[in-house]
């Protein structure tokens, strides 16, 4: 593991913008994998920030690690409207070169089927972006008895619902199923950047790489990736021990 500890968020996502932009000027027709949530929202701005200051996205393609079943790309919770919301309408990339799971689509195998598909044309992933749940999800890959590989619809545990109902009106507009990348791709992904921050992540991403490596705690499984950057902030990294760390 390549650990980059930064001070607060806006240095973290500072380091991570830097990161990516570094990916996209050593190869402009990259296959970026990018992530939703919380962690993900100042790395974004810095990279508006980055292509404003020339970085060019027009070669860029993307694949965006999950979506909420249920929910259409111009729901101001689906993660289609955040990455348009957060980073697509303010670069110049092509809206041919995104993709992200359509959670409209009913029929599971065919929507799973098709983005496994599309992964494996676009060569598969050259920069994966993660965020890390407080149970250790990646994507939406959720705690299991198995890690799963291709593209899944998974029912959200409770914690993922509670956690993510911040952005919604009321608990039960959650939805409760998504569209997830699976741990292959992921663990496929040339590289694999994670962001992590603040106190409430620290026990998690300690369990993740300081635990053992097992799907209830789908992180762990990075620990196997050969090459993984954590960029995380002191409060996040507070019980690391850099020391007995590989
Ligand atoms: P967060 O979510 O960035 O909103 O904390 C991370 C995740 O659930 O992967």
């Amino acid at each position: 593991m390549n650990l980059i500890p930064a001070t607060n968020y806006d240095e973290a996502s500072k380091k991570a913008a830097e990161f990516i932009a570094v990916q996209i000027k050593g190869k402009s027709d990259s296959v970026l994998g990018l992530a939703t949530g919380g962690s993900p929202v100042g790395i974004y701005e810095r990279l508006v920030d980055a292509y404003r200051a020339g970085l060019d996205f027009s070669q860029v393609r993307t694949v965006n690690l999950d979506e909420y079943v249920g929910l259409a790309s111009d729901h101001p919770q689906s993660y289609a409207y955040y990455m348009h919301t957060n980073l697509f309408r303010h670069i110049n990339i092509s809206l041919d070169n995104v993709h992200i799971p359509d959670g409209t689509d009913r029929n599971i195998q065919q929507q799973c089927a098709s983005y496994d598909r599309l992964i494996g044309e676009l060569g598969g992933i050259d920069l994966q972006l993660l965020g890390i749940g407080h149970n250790g999800h990646i994507g939406f890959n959720e705690p299991s008895t198995e890690f799963t590989k291709g593209t899944h619809c998974v029912d959200l545990t409770q914690t993922t619902i509670e956690a993510n109902a911040r952005y919604f009106e009321r608990e039960t507009d959650v939805p409760v199923k998504a569209y997830t990348m699976g741990i292959l791709h992921i663990m496929q992904a040339k590289k694999v950047l994670m962001i992590a921050c603040g106190s409430d992540k620290a026990r998690i991403l300690h369990r993740a790489f300081y635990g053992p490596v097992t799907p209830e705690v789908p992180a762990s499984i990075l620990q196997f990736h050969p090459n993984f950057t954590l960029i995380a902030d002191n409060q996040a990294l507070q019980y690391f021990n850099k020391n007995t760390l590989n």
